[in-house]
């Protein structure tokens, strides 16, 4: 693998796409999916100073905690359960600018205040999905969801 991350630099546009080619080259080599998620999720993490971030898997009907960076998070979600469990059931993006306006948010931390989940979709099915949260409000808007979205499309056969 690639033994260098460069933290990408400019507008969030230009960061996304600079570490989306990062983070193709790093999964490249590798075909283990656990390390391709903890890698994905740091270099995520560490370029835009996120509170947490990482994926959560669909096993045995639920979603499960994969690799993550940040403090503890729940191990479990059901299907429709949560920003996590919905976005799973409804196979599409979620954007939260506000975590305390959301029905049924599971909160895993008081400091999150807004949140985006993008399901990793394989043939229709949502296999995973990746779960970010922001310790400010109204983080994440429609550059995030594009590029988030172009990431996990991207990377998809090496995330799950
Ligand atoms: N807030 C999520 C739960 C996962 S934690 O944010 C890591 C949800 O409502 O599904």
């Amino acid at each position: 693998m690639a033994e260098t991350f460069n933290i990408p630099q400019g507008s969030k546009a230009d960061m996304y796409a600079d570490l989306i080619e990062q983070a193709k080259s790093v999964v490249s080599t590798e075909s283990d999916v656990i390390a391709n998620m903890g890698n994905v999720a740091a270099m995520l993490h560490f370029t835009f100073g996120f509170w947490w971030t990482g994926f959560y898997r669909v096993i045995d009907g639920e979603l499960v905690l994969g690799p993550f960076q940040g403090p503890l998070a729940c191990t479990r979600i059901g299907k429709g359960r949560g920003v996590c469990g919905t976005s799973w059931k409804e196979a599409h993006t979620i954007v939260v600018p506000d975590v305390d306006q959301f029905p049924g948010h599971i909160a895993c931390s008081s400091e999150s205040k807004s949140e985006i989940v993008v399901p990793i979709i394989i043939n229709g099915d949502v296999k995973a999905v990746l779960d970010i949260d922001s310790a400010q409000l109204a983080t994440f808007d429609e550059v995030d969801k594009t590029w988030l979205e172009k990431l996990v499309k991207e990377l998809a056969d090496k995330l799950v």
